[in-house]
């Protein structure tokens, strides 16, 4: 793209600003900046100015979950099904590891927070542990698809080969990197982070299939065989991953896909909820409830719409396929963004200043055709890590994995 093109690209938007230092710029920055907006889908610009909204929820009816109770029933027979799919290498794990953790304020990727006490151990240590575990009671490695951000992917494949990848076989383990968006202020004008570089931020963790898709892992995972992928945070330590019981509800149910949830601790409780919108499988989140809905009870009194997810979900691969180019929701999220000031000086701004974009996994739900909600113990497999103190902390999650004889 030459110089002319990006301001004709950028004018009718209003994001001529973008050009402002590029006189200042030598040769190789200056490709850089034209490459960035030559990329740059302003298509996303009309939901800031149409008023940020979130999109709006169709009609919403409750989901049974298969509830503990009903698991402890069944887990021989599933946990021999999920076991025979990991061994027959149809199972792969994928670690969303592409996010900011602005909330924990690290610097650095979050899978390398060290959540010992007096030994080292970090997380993403302890979720390679909990996969290892399944891959010795099946006897079978299971591929391991991690996705970074261009801007965390060099410190963590570094981290996992300084760490010789925690024991896992390097073999197995396939990393890619997301997409990343711009971030905007309030005004819609797209920031700056440098005179050459577009302020930009991974786009979320719900691109995380056609990252892989555009990395090239489709066919990997073809030739490999794999038919279901086991999706997770890299934040909640507890969780088992790949999880043969879970694998083997899915496949039994017939669904197209699964998601582990927990009974909520409270109607109020600010969760996802799983539920049904318009007939389909759907997470509705605790603002998007009415209150009705929030307290709605059954016959014997438990709350209809009683199950959180957290973050772990089992997709068919076939169907991931079929729904790979069709557009999600994107979710206009408030942030703190540094920007390049009028003076081009960098700020780092003390409250949130402007806008990222986001797609959700959680959207994904809602193109699938059915789910299996499958219930968890919440204090054995929840124990997500956000922030440094309080509700899902550092310090909550570090109770809880010693509450599981975990030592620190
Ligand atoms: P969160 O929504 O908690 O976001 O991510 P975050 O970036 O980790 O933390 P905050 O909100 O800035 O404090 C849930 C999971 O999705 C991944 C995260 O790494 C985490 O495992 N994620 C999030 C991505 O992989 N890419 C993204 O763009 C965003």
């Amino acid at each position: 793209m030459t110089y002319q093109e990006a301001l004709e690209k950028l004018a009718p938007a209003g994001q001529e600003h973008l050009l402002k230092y590029y006189g200042e710029l030598d040769e190789e920055e200056k490709e850089s900046l034209l490459a960035q907006i030559e990329a740059l889908d302003l298509s996303l610009l009309s939901l800031v100015r149409d008023g940020a909204k979130e999109n709006e929820k169709g009609k919403l009816a409750p989901l049974g979950a298969v509830t503990l109770e009903e698991i402890a029933a069944g887990r021989d027979a599933y946990e021999e099904k999920g076991l025979q799919a990991v061994r027959a290498g149809k199972v792969g794990a994928v670690l969303l590891a592409g996010g900011q953790g602005t909330r924990l304020g690290l610097d650095k990727p979050k899978g390398m927070l060290n959540v010992g006490i007096n030994r080292e151990l970090y997380l993403f240590e302890q979720l390679i542990h909990n996969l290892m575990e399944v891959v010795e009671q099946a006897g079978e490695w299971i591929p391991l698809f991690i996705m970074t951000s261009e801007k965390n992917d060099g410190d963590t494949t570094r981290f996992f080969r300084e760490k010789q990848y925690f024991g896992y076989n390097p073999d197995y383990i396939y990393f890619f990197v997301q997409d990343m968006a711009p971030s905007v202020g309030y005004d819609g004008r797209i920031f700056m982070e440098g005179k050459a570089r577009l302020a930009v931020s991974p786009n979320g963790n719900g691109g995380w299939f056609s990252s892989m898709a555009r990395a090239g892992l489709l066919d990997r995972i073809h030739e490999m065989g794999v038919e279901w992928l086991n999706v997770f945070a890299v934040d909640n330590v507890l969780q088992k991953i790949a999880d043969p019981v879970f694998v083997g509800a899915t496949l039994s149910a017939g669904c197209v896909c699964g998601a582990k949830v927990v009974a909520k601790a409270n109607p109020e409780e600010r969760v996802g909820v799983l539920c049904l919108e318009d007939g389909r499988p759907s997470i509705v989140e605790y603002y998007e409830m009415t209150d009705e809905i929030i307290h709605s009870r059954d016959a014997e009194g438990r709350l209809l719409y009683n199950y959180g997810v957290i973050l772990n979900y089992l997709f068919e691969v076939r169907t991931l396929e079929k729904i790979m180019d069709e557009r999600m929701p994107v979710h206009v999220v408030e942030k703190k963004i540094p920007y390049l000031d009028d003076n081009g000086q960098l700020v780092k701004p003390e409250k949130p200043n402007g806008y990222k974009f986001e797609e959700l996994v959680l959207d994904m739900i809602h193109m699938m055709d059915n789910c299996l909600s499958y219930e968890v113990e919440r204090d054995k497999e929840f124990a997500p890590i956000k922030n440094r103190t309080g509700v899902d902390s550092l310090e909550s999650a570090r109770k809880l994995m010693k509450d599981n004889g975990i030592e620190l």
